[in-house]
């Protein structure tokens, strides 16, 4: 078995520098570029091996074929929206564990995951990859998925810095984005991996960022990466994206993949000798790289990279659970949990055929699915008569889709009036509809939010046989649901992974309660969402013109309705949030504040609750002149508790400066407009604010903590003054 045998690297970790010492210059350009598609390159005279890459955020895919598909089965834990459902990171923590041993089981030592960019808009293809629309919560989140992955000896790799919000001309467009923006959402989630998660391996984004690659971009790589973060692993590119010799060579990239090298390798080689790039910056990418290997042990390693994957069971379990604890119940007339049925109507086509990941570089081959169909047969089977209708086929490929299409609506009406008449002949119909791997993958966006196919009007009809019709969304991302109040109940699984099947029967039939609750706020229509207008971007460009308003807090700002908010989710039991005490009505400069919530089950069933901490300003939502707007409120903290019927737990979550702070730019042009304005009848505004330095500040006032069990549903707030300051804080401050 080649799994871990230790995660703590060997002691006898190899003497970098007299490494370096004794490799040639071509032999040092060389490492600077993988030498095949998984590959970084060998010095065998040196002892060095290659190291092997793999992805990805949902499962080792390992050695890949011809059509990019694994060669050996996985282990396939939940797609990142499931885990950022979780809002826990000891679940998340388990599941990556368990894609790492993967990882080493198929002798790879870099995963390249977690994928950290935020859902902006509904519509991009690889939103089911990516945690939230949160930063803080997608921060927190990666931070304890790198913590599982490095634990196990496998370099974790945070993805992909950033923007990279669109798979339009994704290696094309540039993503035209403020700095304000920039620091406080996007960036946020790659500072919090590296400040907090220790992050050994970055991967930088296709797109371009305000015009410029980002591999070629010394001031995110050197100056804000290294320089403010931190940041001692090592930077590759991601596959095939545009790399230019000299300016990679300064930005701060040491990797270029996938090999063979294009512009790093020989031609790093003959920059150097060309005097174009200093050796002493190829020495800086070469001693990072070995240094990251080493430190893990992977310069340890045997060079043959056997792959003997194991179907663990403690990997089959954090699958399980992770699974399970994603699901949110979005409404319930008392339909569930289902109990003493005599006849089910499973109907849909996910319900036989279940979405488990997305399409695209995630993708892998699951060691094996359960269905919702056959685990509700399983569960329900005794005493329980479970019939099946697909009701209408969900394309899994163009072709399947072009046929659809051309086959219009009347091949599906048999198929519909199947369901129908299932649904009205049972007591409960279970209607499993939702998105795959096709219509939600890497290298396309979605053109609608509506449920592919004639799946909608499958559930309209089903619901109006039968009330008591239970719908069960199996998508990555946000889908339009119009069906939303009539359902007897409403959930969303995601793309659960491998274990979906088992965990939904576990959630329906009560032996879990439906733990998740939402990353992503649910729109009532894509007009209504934040990067309407703006995606996916026209003549090259994506304008993030939204800004900071992104997620919830833009329909807060606007006081636009929402299907259904985030943080929202429902339990078989209910909870109070009794109480909310501080350690001190004032934080001071650089003070600490402990916020304790006291919650108690009030039901008759054990189950969860997310408490959630949002942080509002003076001010909030809003931008007086000369001041700078402010998200009406943010996350800044979470907790998950577990309790039994009428149990109670105290929870605590700590702030600090950061949660109260926002980042403000260096107005540098203002001294010279003030010049040029000169005498006193052309005094500038008084109040307006120019600042002469960049950073993260925090205006003095009182600011008030919203705490309660989403977005929308506050149950205390609580007033603390913080003291602020004129100065930005240090670079040392926390970031979340
Ligand atoms: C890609 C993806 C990246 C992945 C890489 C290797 O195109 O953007 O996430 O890790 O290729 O498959």
């Amino acid at each position: 078995m080649t799994g871990p045998d230790k995660a703590v690297p060997d002691s006898s970790a190899r003497d970098i520098d007299e490494l370096i010492g004794r490799m040639t210059l071509d032999e040092k350009a060389a490492l600077t570029a993988g030498v095949d598609a998984w590959h970084t390159f060998a010095i065998e005279r040196l002892g060095i091996p290659p190291v092997r890459l793999t992805d990805g955020p949902n499962g080792a895919r390992g050695a890949t074929g011809p059509d990019y598909l694994s060669v050996t089965p996985s282990v396939c834990i939940p797609s990142a929206s499931a885990l950022g459902a979780t809002w826990d990171p000891d679940v998340v923590s388990a599941a990556s564990a368990a894609v790492a041993r993967q990882a080493r089981d198929k002798s790879a030592r870099v995963l390249l995951a977690p994928t950290v960019n935020l859902h902006r808009h509904p519509l991009w293809g690889r939103n089911f990859e990516c945690f939230s629309e949160d930063p803080f919560l997608s921060g927190k989140l990666a931070v304890a998925f790198i913590s599982g992955v490095q634990a196990q000896g496998v370099i974790a790799t945070v993805k992909h810095l950033v923007c990279n919000e669109t798979e339009f001309e994704r290696r094309t467009s540039s993503s035209e984005v403020d700095e304000r923006t920039l620091r406080e959402l996007y960036l946020l989630p790659f500072e919090m991996a590296v400040r907090e998660g220790d992050v050994l391996a970055l991967m930088t984004s296709y797109n371009r960022v305000n015009g410029r690659y980002v591999p070629d971009n010394e001031r995110f790589l050197s100056e804000i990466l290294r320089g403010e973060w931190g940041f001692r692993g090592l930077v590759m590119t991601d596959w095939s994206a545009g790399v230019t010799t000299i300016e990679a060579a300064r930005g701060g990239l040491d990797l270029e993949m996938p090999g063979p090298a294009r512009a790093f390798g020989p031609a790093l080689a003959r920059a150097v000798r060309e005097g174009e790039v200093d050796e002493a910056h190829l020495d800086d990418k070469v001693r990072r790289l070995l240094r990251t290997f080493d430190e893990i042990g992977a310069l340890a390693d045997p060079v043959d990279k056997s792959e003997a994957p194991l179907d663990r069971p403690e990997d089959r379990a954090a699958a399980r659970r992770a699974a399970s604890e994603a699901i949110v119940l979005l409404t319930n007339d008392g339909v569930l949990p289902l109990s003493g049925l005599a006849k089910v109507a499973v109907i849909g086509p996910n319900a036989e055929l279940p979405a488990v990941m997305g399409g695209g570089s995630a993708r892998v081959k699951p060691h094996y699915s359960v269905s919702p169909l056959e685990a509700l047969r399983q569960r329900l089977g005794f005493g329980t008569e479970v019939v099946f209708e697909a009701g209408c086929a969900l394309a899994t490929s163009a072709a399947e889709a072009g046929a659809t299409a051309s086959a219009g609506a009347g091949a599906s009406e048999h198929a519909i009036a199947r369901a129908v008449e299932a649904a009205r002949q049972a007591d409960v119909a279970i209607v499993v509809v939702g998105t795959n791997d096709y219509w939600e993958s890497e290298g396309v966006d979605r053109e609608t939010m509506d449920l592919p196919g004639a799946q909608s009007e499958l559930v309209e009809r089903v619901i109006a046989a039968n009330p008591r019709s239970v719908v069960v969304v199996n998508s990555g991302a946000p889908v339009s649901l119009p069906f939303a109040d009539d359902a007897a109940a409403l959930v969303q699984c995601w793309f659960g992974g491998q274990e979906l099947g088992n965990a939904l029967a576990d959630v329906l039939v009560g032996d879990a309660d439906p733990a998740g609750r939402l990353p992503v706020t649910l729109p009532e229509r894509i007009e209504h969402t934040p990067a309407f207008g703006n995606f996916p971007g026209e003549s090259g460009q994506v304008r993030y013109g939204e800004g900071l308003l992104m997620g919830y807090r833009w329909y807060e700002a606007r006081h636009l309705p929402v299907r259904f908010p985030f943080g929202h989710g429902l339990s078989y039991t209910s909870f109070q949030i009794k109480a909310v005490r501080t350690s001190a009505s004032r934080l001071v400069r650089d003070g600490v504040l402990s916020v304790d919530v006291d919650v108690v089950n009030t039901g008759k069933r054990p189950g969860s609750e997310v408490v959630q901490l949002y942080v509002a300003p003076p001010g909030g939502g809003t931008a007086p002149p000369g001041g700078r707007l402010r998200p009406a409120k943010q996350l800044k903290g979470f907790a998950k508790v577990r309790l039994g019927p009428g149990e109670a737990t105290t929870v605590r979550l700590e702030l600090s400066a950061r949660s109260f702070a926002y980042y403000d730019v260096e107005d540098a042009a203002w001294p010279v407009l003030l010049s040029r304005l000169g005498g006193p009848h052309h005094d500038p505004e008084t109040g307006a604010l120019h600042r002469s330095k960049a950073g993260w500040y925090v205006d003095p006032g009182t600011y008030q903590l919203h705490v309660g069990r989403s977005s929308a549903d506050i149950a205390h707030i609580v007033e603390v003054d913080v003291e602020g300051g004129p100065e930005p804080l240090p670079a040392t401050e926390r970031p979340g």
